[in-house]
């Protein structure tokens, strides 16, 4: 039995949840979820964004599927990465067929560094009118998330691994990440190694990003170029996002509470429910996770789709739709 922790969160968080978990009853698995408390709500009712007992009870667990945050999203996921130590983010961005997008043949997998960088919030006012940030950037982190980026390329069976730096400039901490992944990538004679500037590399990934397959890259080159990359094969409401440690994992969809849309049962669900295929994949259910994502493609296809999509359906009607494809 797998405890999964299930956080629904704020806003169109709760209303894509509900969606997925529709998609996801269709199996019978070993699954044991416990529903908690975290967001603004949370806030209100118990006066801290992410209750004592939700972070015990996301310890305890297996896994944790993660709906949005609100306002209080700094408090709520980014704390649960870090309490979590979940060190590696893997932001897939694939085209599917029905869907509208700039590029029809796009896969890639980006793995980003999730604890270092500038975004480990060392941020100082050193004088007045002067403010100065840190980037953390160790070998340790870096070994692991590059030994993490080839591990994964070798299990999804892609060819090739791209480090993505600045170390014309940035000498030190890019420079040692990169020595580091060209290093790393010596033990992976079978995966082809390359590195790119991250500059060079958001004008390749606009303009030809089939040159890419699988992207490792520090904390916030990844953060960036991740949404970019979402950008290519249709956006926020179809990118899922994984947040994977040594003990932990947290399973998350990248966009957030949407206000401007949330109670309006229309919240793409695709991103919640390409998140519980991540989910099921780390669990090793691929044959599962295969089914659902070839559903969702179909449901995209025959443009079964909420408004954002081009499709009128509301979120729990298209849920409805992939589940019935399964
Ligand atoms: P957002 O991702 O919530 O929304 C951005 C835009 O994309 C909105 O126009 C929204 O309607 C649209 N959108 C997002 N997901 C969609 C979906 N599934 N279906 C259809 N349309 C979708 O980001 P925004 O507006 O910057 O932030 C809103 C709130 O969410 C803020 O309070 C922010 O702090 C929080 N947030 C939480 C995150 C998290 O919990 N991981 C991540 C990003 C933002
Ligand atoms: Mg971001």
């Amino acid at each position: 039995m797998h405890r999964i922790t299930v956080i629904p969160g704020d806003g169109i968080g709760k209303e894509v949840m509900d969606a997925a978990m529709l998609v996801l009853e269709k199996f019978d698995l070993p699954f044991e979820f416990v529903w908690m408390e975290a967001g603004d709500e949370a806030l209100k009712k118990y006066g801290k964004a992410l209750p004592d007992e939700t972070l015990e009870e996301c310890l305890r667990s297996d896994a944790v599927l993660f709906g949005a945050a609100g306002e209080t999203a700094a408090d709520v996921i980014v704390r649960l990465r870090f309490e979590l130590e979940t060190f590696a983010n893997i932001r897939p961005a694939k085209s599917y067929r029905g869907i509208n997008c700039l590029y029809k043949d796009v896969d890639i997998v980006i793995v980003r560094e999730n604890t270092e960088c500038l975004y480990k919030g060392l941020e100082f006012e050193i004088a007045d009118g002067v403010t100065e940030g840190i980037r953390v950037i160790t070998k340790k982190g870096s070994e692991r998330i590059a030994k993490f980026a080839f591990e994964l390329a070798k299990k999804e069976g892609r060819k090739k691994v791209t480090a993505l730096h600045k170390a014309n400039v940035m000498k030190k901490t890019c420079g040692l990440f990169r020595d580091v992944c060209k290093k790393v990538a010596l033990s992976y004679p079978e995966i082809e190694f390359n590195d790119y500037y991250i500059d060079a590399a958001c004008m390749y990934l606009v303009m030809n990003p089939q040159r890419f397959d699988v992207i490792v890259t520090t904390n916030m080159f990844g953060d960036i170029v991740s949404d970019l990359a979402a950008g290519l094969v249709g956006g926020l409401g179809l990118a899922p996002s994984a947040n994977i440690g040594e003990k932990h994992a947290i399973f998350e969809p990248v966009h957030g509470s949407a206000p401007d849309i949330a109670g309006k049962g229309i919240a793409n669900p695709s991103a919640m429910i390409l998140t519980v295929c991540m989910m099921l994949r780390h669990f090793n259910y691929t044959s599962e996770a295969n089914r659902i994502e070839k559903a969702l493609e179909e449901t995209f296809v025959e443009g079964k789709t909420t408004p954002d999509l081009g499709g009128n359906l509301k979120t729990m009607e298209m849920a409805r739709e992939v589940a019935k494809k399964i």
